[in-house]
């Protein structure tokens, strides 16, 4: 019988304090990894950590908008003695609104977030991967990578920026043993999505229940996703039943995306 089996792996999970990064880091823990869960709110981070099977667990807080810090704080975790094998770079998705009417400070905070700072993270693990023989990079990024999604023009930027970032990466670290994918939701019931019903609600002059309702036709599967279906596919990507994929986009949509 083939197993999602982390057994031995420790893994360090961004944005673990809800949505899509806590389910992962459950996920992980239930196939038998060694999980450290990092966010910038710590008490939930907790709540969170102190419900996951197995031990050796722990919470880190952590803003990746300040990249300075990462690689200290990462250190406190003993990356040299006891390295991570499995990095999940994950942060709440820029804010809404037109391209044509977005602040330069915009990109400026969705590049530090996303692109900088899973260069910094990556950096900063690389080494232990490296002595491991085994790496396992995955990036939450978005199916606007394959088609642009309106009215989050930013996202959108930067998406594409951490994809080709990624893609390059993957070629770099293949010989090592190392994977680099990129996983990209749907539309999944998390908070980032209330934000994103509200706001179309208002763009479109519509209640939120018109746009849940618009939003979960466009899909195949006539519904949105759980976060933990997210979960199973990062969950796998990390796994050694995942060791020759390498480089890849793999949308988690219900069908939505509308290319191959
Ligand atoms: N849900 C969807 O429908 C959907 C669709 C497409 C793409 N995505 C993308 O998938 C990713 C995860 O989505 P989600 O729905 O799980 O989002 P979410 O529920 O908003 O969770 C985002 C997580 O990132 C953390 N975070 C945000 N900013 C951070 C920062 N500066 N430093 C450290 N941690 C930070 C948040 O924790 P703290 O606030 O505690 O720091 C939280 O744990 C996002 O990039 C999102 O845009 C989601």
């Amino acid at each position: 019988m083939l197993n999602i089996d982390l057994t031995g792996h420790r893994a360090f999970v961004c944005g673990a304090s809800k949505g899509i990064g806590a389910a992962t880091a459950k996920a992980f823990a239930d196939c038998g990894a060694r999980v450290t869960l990092a966010a910038r709110s710590l008490a939930e981070l907790k709540q969170i950590c102190e419900q996951l099977p197995g031990d050796g667990h722990q919470v880190l807080e952590l803003d990746l908008a300040k990249t300075e810090s990462i690689e200290k704080l990462l250190i406190s975790t003993e990356i040299k003695t006891d390295p991570y094998t499995i990095l999940v770079c994950n942060a709440g998705g820029p804010k809404a609104g037109a391209l044509a009417e977005a602040r330069l400070d915009s990109f400026a905070d969705g590049f530090q977030t996303h692109v900088l700072a899973n260069q910094t993270l990556v950096q900063t693990l690389l080494p232990g991967m490296i002595s491991k023989k085994y790496g396992r990079v995955i990036n939450i990024i978005s199916t606007s990578v394959k088609v642009p999604i309106p009215n989050l023009g930013v996202s959108n930027t930067i998406r594409g920026a951490v994809a080709s970032w990624a893609k390059s990466l993957a070629n770099e670290l293949g010989p090592f043993g190392i994977t680099v994918n990129n996983v990209l939701p749907g539309f999944t019931e998390t908070s980032r999505l209330e934000a994103l019903v509200e706001a179309a609600g208002k763009r479109l002059g519509k209640s939120e229940d018109e746009v849940i309702a618009l939003w979960k036709g466009s899909v195949p599967a006539r519904r949105f996703a759980q976060p933990e279906e997210t979960a199973v596919a990062i969950s796998f990507l990390a796994s050694p039943l995942a060791s020759y994929i390498n480089g890849i986009n793999l949308p988690v949509d219900g069908g939505r995306t509308g290319t191959l």
